[in-house]
């Protein structure tokens, strides 16, 4: 990045804590932050180790981290049971019949599992996963539908201790392909199929014509959901139903070391390979309990309920992990914000009396077009605390969320992080943090984040730069799975044993962190991580593709909207119908989030006389309709203007 990074938003709107939420609040000052958080940066293991002790450990660290950049250890020699920390300890306390769980199907099923529920059926996954021959370390695909199943199959592969890796229901079969082999996993834990608005999501035939590539999987355990008709392969696929029946609910868990690798979980990056980004036990499990304690200020008579999907790092940690590791009770929810209307929330928000509500600027976005007679509809005076995730939120999203779903009273944590992260890593405090629309604010407790310019210099208050975190943190991330190089070459070597985040930002007077969005080519559509190289490599595996440019643009619902250029291969006619092909291989090779909002044909593409693509100028047609920079390094200056006609005359028609 050579050019200065721009920032124009200014805001002078700020809200501040009521007195009475920051009295019932853990922190309830920024007199308070700002001594732990010096404190924290300065001292870190005192800070962590306050936070690990809160968890139970079957034998206490030696050390709580040694740092050799950009390779962490923390709470060294220290063994724990990551799964027995989140169940157990509460199913065998005052927590025992305390609802854990409660889910609610699209079609409207309702099920709440206890703390003690949830020990019982996890202790019996963790049996079927033995009986199995699945063992510590050894990787199992999880691709399932948001049931309380999904959360159990993660739990119980923590139990044992195998890494589970949660492939997104609307990834497709080559997806998890890819996904399989990169991981060499030995078992799939999938269902029938899914519901999603009203439909039903054919997961196990996925993962059947998956399996047919990819041969090292021994083992496939179905949970039925939908009661579809599927097909399945003796010898390697077992009902869920019927294996839980066969064995007891009981399992005596094992203490694991606390650099045990808990999961992998597949994030895009700028290159066409997704990366399997390793998180391991003791302190991703300690980043998530201390997030969820302190930003969403977990108490025991609250209802959380997260909207993400377990496929994602939300669902991991601010699902499964954190939450329960706190003992909250929450709400789960299978299918579509808008199934069957846009009130599906606010109706579960009045419901079940939700507190603390976490959702994502593109869904605020969708239900603010959908209209104010849904929200309307519903008592939400139950809720005290609001959260988003995932992109920058725009000062509309924000304001709206405030007023018309907390009725102004209720603090939002914008939380900024990352799949690497592991955690939350710049939030308000509820209690203490002034917020403003569309700033994440400030660093929680040990992240020590900065603006820096491309020489590693701290930017200036107001001044664009690049967010980096300098010191190493319990939750981030251990290694890019079985690919060291790629580790160290993505994050670690703009500047020395400093964690470069790939995002822009810069920080206001008040050291409030504003996120401007992604360095890299990665896009953010609909709070989703996806590369365009990704996308381009998918289009160039069409038959009748020679090349493809992919860049995103601004859209009003989904953040960015993913416009793909392609020129065909000599001698191929393209039309209306092979642009919609075009878009649907993208669906099939990758998942349906990918697909291109646009198709553009092109003869030719704008490069450089090197012969690279020159993504910039695509981004600026899409954009602005127009190119004013200069184009002097290009190899053929015509394309461009027949490039502009091309996305000018789409658009209006
Ligand atoms: C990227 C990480 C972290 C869980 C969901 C996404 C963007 C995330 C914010 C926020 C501005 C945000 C960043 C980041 N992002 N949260 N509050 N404000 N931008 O996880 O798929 O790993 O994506 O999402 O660009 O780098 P992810």
């Amino acid at each position: 990045m050579s050019r200065n990074i721009e920032s124009h938003l200014s805001e002078d709107r700020e809200f501040k804590p009521s007195k009475d939420f920051a009295r019932k609040a853990r922190i309830s000052s920024m007199a308070q932050y700002k001594r732990m958080h010096k404190e924290s940066i300065e001292k870190p293991h005192l800070f962590w180790a306050r936070e690990a002790k809160e968890l139970d450990w079957s034998k206490k660290w030696d050390k709580v981290l040694e740092w050799n950049a950009p390779d962490a250890k923390w709470f060294v020699g220290g063994k724990l049971n990551v799964c027995e920390n989140c169940v157990d300890r509460h199913a065998e306390g005052s927590r025992k019949n305390k609802a854990a769980i409660i889910w609610e199907g699209e079609l409207g099923e309702k099920r709440t599992l206890t703390y003690q529920q949830l020990q019982k059926e996890v202790s019996r996954f963790a049996n079927v996963l033995e009986s199995q021959g699945i063992k510590s370390k050894d990787r199992v695909i999880i691709y399932m539908p948001m049931t309380p199943e999904a959360s159990i199959a993660m739990l119980a592969c923590a139990r044992i201790g195998a890494v589970h890796s949660v492939i997104f229901g609307g990834f497709s079969a080559d997806s998890i392909v890819d996904r399989l082999e990169d991981s060499q996993a030995s078992a799939v834990i999938t269902a029938d199929g899914g519901y999603r608005r009203g439909k039903v999501v054919p997961l196990k035939e996925n993962v059947d014509a998956a399996l047919k590539k990819y041969k090292k999987c021994r083992t496939v355990i179905v949970h039925q959901r939908t009661g579809e008709k599927v097909s399945m392969k003796k010898g390697r696929d077992y009902w869920w139903h019927q294996e839980t029946e066969k064995v007891s609910s009981i399992h005596k868990a094992k203490a694991f070391d606390s650099e045990h690798p808990l999961f992998i979980l597949y994030t895009s990056g700028s290159t066409g390979k997704p990366k399997g980004i390793l998180h391991t036990s003791g302190g991703y499990l300690t980043g998530t309990y201390s997030t969820c304690k302190y930003i969403f200020d977990m108490n025991d008579d609250d209802v959380y309920w997260c909207t993400a999907d377990v496929g994602w790092i939300t669902g991991h940690s601010y699902i499964v992990y954190g939450p329960l590791a706190n003992g909250v009770t929450q709400v789960m929810y299978e299918g579509a914000p808008n199934y069957p209307d846009f009130g599906r929330f606010w109706k579960m928000i009045e419901e079940y009396g939700v507190t603390i509500f976490y959702t994502a600027p593109t869904a605020i976005r969708a239900f603010i077009k959908a209209g104010d007679q849904f929200p309307q509809k519903y008592d939400l005076s139950s809720l005290r605390l609001l959260g988003t995730v995932g992109e920058p939120i725009n000062p509309e999203a924000w304001m709206w969320f405030h007023d018309k779903i907390g009725g102004g009273r209720c603090p939002i944590v914008d939380t900024w992080w990352q799949t690497e992260t592991g955690a939350i890593m710049i939030s308000p405090l509820p209690g203490c943090t002034p917020t403003k629309p569309g700033t994440a604010t400030l660093p929680f407790f040990g992240v020590d984040a900065a603006i820096v310019d491309e020489n590693g210099k701290e930017c200036k208050a107001n001044e664009g730069g690049r967010l980096v975190i300098r010191k190493p943190w319990p939750s981030m991330l251990r290694n890019i799975y079985r690919d060291k190089a790629r580790f160290r070459k993505t994050y670690w070597s703009d500047y020395s044993g400093i964690y470069t985040a790939g995002d822009g930002a810069r920080t206001d007077k008040k050291g409030n962190f504003w996120i401007v969005g992604r360095l890299d080519d990665v896009l953010n559509v609909s709070g989703h991580r996806l590369g365009t190289a990704e996308i381009e490599s998918a289009l160039v595996a069409h038959p009748t593709v020679a090349e493809a440019a992919v860049v995103g643009k601004p859209h009003e619902i989904k953040g960015q909207a993913v416009i793909a250029f392609v020129s065909l291969k000599a001698g191929i006619q393209g039309d209306s119908s092979l642009e919609t092909e075009l878009r649907n291989h993208v669906g099939k090779i990758i998942g349906s989030i990918a697909k291109p909002d646009e198709v553009h044909l092109s003869p030719m593409l704008p490069k450089t006389r090197s012969g690279k693509i020159m993504r910039r100028l695509l981004k600026e047609i899409v954009t602005t309709g127009n190119i004013s920079g200069n184009i002097t390094t290009l190899d053929d200056p015509t394309v461009i203007k027949q490039l502009i006609k091309t996305v000018t005359k789409k658009s209006k028609s």
